[in-house]
């Protein structure tokens, strides 16, 4: 099938690539990459052997979205296109609304006006909140914290109105818990600009010397080593995840909503013990105090995603932390181009170049 990528550039988007390619599907990927470097596309040349197609489309201009569909046929959209920073979207929570649900909203009206009707939707975890119980089940009741996860909910709510209103549409939204690690070949990976959110490429960070020491965000949570607890869950895995969720949309003609974890939950404190084995480098780390709107735990059921999908985990912690150490350590600097912006000062910015992609796709 002919699949269009949007955000292909970026971390699980270019992963995704490598398993859609894998198995024999053409792609089409459009990117902003306000937070993403157009180096991916060499790399993923490198890894498949043949350059994909890459157009540079921002999903906001509506115009942009509609002649990329005026121009090439697709079978199936799968959409990782979002800003997705949880600090950056409380200072900036309309940059994330517009970004995310108006880019979301174009990218809709498109496919509906080129008769494309099958959507995989990249949703999160943290469209669950604080969970009044774990592992968490794709019926909890669903509480966002923050202005990233109001749009993840929104975008969800908007994609399931569609299906149940258009009959032509049908969607899968799979929500991921703590994606992480990277490609065997080392070649793609995790590239965060400014200092990482997120503990598992903070930790790469700091065993390839470029930070100091990792903070722990609370030693007093109600784990199993006062640590907060997650679902880590191995990049190549999800990837795989969504070549089974766009047969799942061909195969029985309707929507879903699943989990993507592991099922198991791990702390902080095992994983930079994992991460210190992989890497043969001790992860320097102290104690601090909580983060605002943090959780003690949180990890998937992900049972409904083997009875629909028939896709389950298979890589563990060790292996994430040995291909992430290998991505970072192949990579020091990540893409080693400008840092990956990934600010909504900057997706501002990078609307300002001229539509591209009428002249992309015209120049073939
Ligand atoms: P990423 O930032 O690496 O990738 C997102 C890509 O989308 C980037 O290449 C970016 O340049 C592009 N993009 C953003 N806005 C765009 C726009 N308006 N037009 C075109 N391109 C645009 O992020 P990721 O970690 O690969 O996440 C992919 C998706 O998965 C996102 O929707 C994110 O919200 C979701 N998600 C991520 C995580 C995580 O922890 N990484 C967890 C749950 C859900
Ligand atoms: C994991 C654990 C931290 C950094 C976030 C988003 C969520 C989803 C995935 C997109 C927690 C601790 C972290 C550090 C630390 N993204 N930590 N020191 O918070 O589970 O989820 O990413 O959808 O929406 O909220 O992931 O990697 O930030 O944190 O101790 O420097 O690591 O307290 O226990 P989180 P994370």
């Amino acid at each position: 099938m002919r699949i269009l990528v949007c955000g292909g550039a970026g971390f699980i988007g270019s992963h995704t690539c490598t398993v859609l390619a894998e198995r024999g599907h053409e792609l089409v990927i459009a990117d902003s990459f306000v937070n993403s470097s157009p180096r991916v596309e060499g790399r993923l040349e490198a890894i498949l052997g043949h350059a994909p197609a890459c157009h540079r489309v921002d999903l906001l201009d509506r115009g942009a979205v509609a002649a990329l569909f005026a121009c090439e046929r697709f079978d199936a959209v799968i959409h990782f296109a979002a800003l997705k920073a949880v600090g950056e979207s409380c200072e900036r929570p309309l940059d994330y609304f517009d970004n995310n649900i108006a880019g979301t909203i174009h990218l809709l009206q498109a496919m509906r006006a080129a008769g494309v009707g099958r959507l995989v939707f990249s949703s999160s975890a943290t469209v669950y909140g604080d969970p009044d119980t774990v592992p968490v089940c794709e019926d909890a009741a669903l509480r966002v914290s923050n202005p990233y996860g109001r749009s993840k909910l929104v975008m969800e709510q908007l994609i399931g109105d569609l299906c149940t209103y258009d009959p032509g549409f049908q969607a899968v939204n799979l929500r991921y818990f703590n994606p992480v690690g990277a490609h065997p070949s080392g070649l793609i990976g995790e590239d965060p600009g400014g200092i990482p959110g997120n503990l598992m490429p903070y930790i790469c960070q700091v065993a390839v010397g470029r930070r100091e020491r990792l903070e722990v965000f609370g030693g007093d949570w109600p784990t199993v080593d006062g640590t907060g607890v997650r679902d880590y869950i191995h990049v190549m895995d999800l990837a795989r995840a969504h070549a089974d969720a766009l047969d799942f949309l061909f195969r029985e003609r309707r929507s879903a909503t699943v989990n993507l974890g592991t099922g198991r939950g791990t702390s902080v404190l095992q994983l930079v013990r994992a991460f210190g084995r992989a890497s043969g480098r001790e992860i320097p780390h102290r104690i601090v105090a909580r983060r605002a709107g943090d959780v003690a735990e949180v990890y998937a059921d992900p049972s409904l995603a083997r009875s629909l999908l028939g896709w389950q985990a298979e890589l563990d912690i060790d292996a994430m932390c040995r291909d992430a150490w290998r991505w970072q350590s192949m990579n020091p600097d990540g893409y080693g181009d400008e840092p990956a912006a990934g600010t909504a000062a900057h997706a501002t910015a990078s609307r300002r170049v001229p539509d591209q992609v009428s002249e992309a796709i015209a120049g073939g």
